[in-house]
């Protein structure tokens, strides 16, 4: 089905120049970026958007990070967006990622892992509303 997921860019990519070449592969993938904007978030921004994380250990660093630098938010649409995605993307730890993936070629760590995308239908309508409005959204 046609499915919108959504993406990050994150901190470790937009500092090295990497935006670029990482959409480039999400395009090469079949999947349209319908929504982008480049920011930077605010503490209490960076909480709510991982607020599922807030117990974990590393939730602290995390937010840190994803504060650090601009990020590059965006949606993005095609048939099985969400999965296509996933796979693009690789797995998040950077030492299992696929090769070819995004994350075998860029990530720095698993914090540091260039990109973060929706790991579900209810999950990416979330993540979508969190930072677009529909009228930002361009099919
Ligand atoms: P993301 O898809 O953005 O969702 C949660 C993030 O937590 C995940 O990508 C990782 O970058 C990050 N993360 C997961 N495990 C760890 C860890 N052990 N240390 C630091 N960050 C982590």
């Amino acid at each position: 089905a046609l499915e919108r997921t959504f993406s990050i860019v994150k901190p470790d990519a937009t500092k090295r120049n990497l935006t670029g070449a990482i959409v480039a592969k999400f395009e090469a993938a079949g999947l349209r970026v319908v929504a982008s904007k480049r920011i930077q978030l605010t503490l209490a921004q960076a909480q709510q958007f991982y607020g599922v994380h807030s117990e974990r250990p590393f939730f602290g660093e995390l937010c840190e990070f994803m504060i650090s630098e601009p990020i590059v938010v965006q949606v993005l649409e095609g048939e099985n967006a969400i999965a296509k995605n996933r796979e693009v993307m690789g797995a998040t730890n950077p030492a299992e990622a696929a090769e070819g993936t995004i994350r075998k070629e860029f990530a720095l760590s698993i914090g540091e892992n260039s990109v973060h995308g929706s790991d579900a239908p209810e999950t990416a309508a979330e993540e979508i509303a969190f930072f677009f409005s529909g009228l930002e959204l361009v099919g």
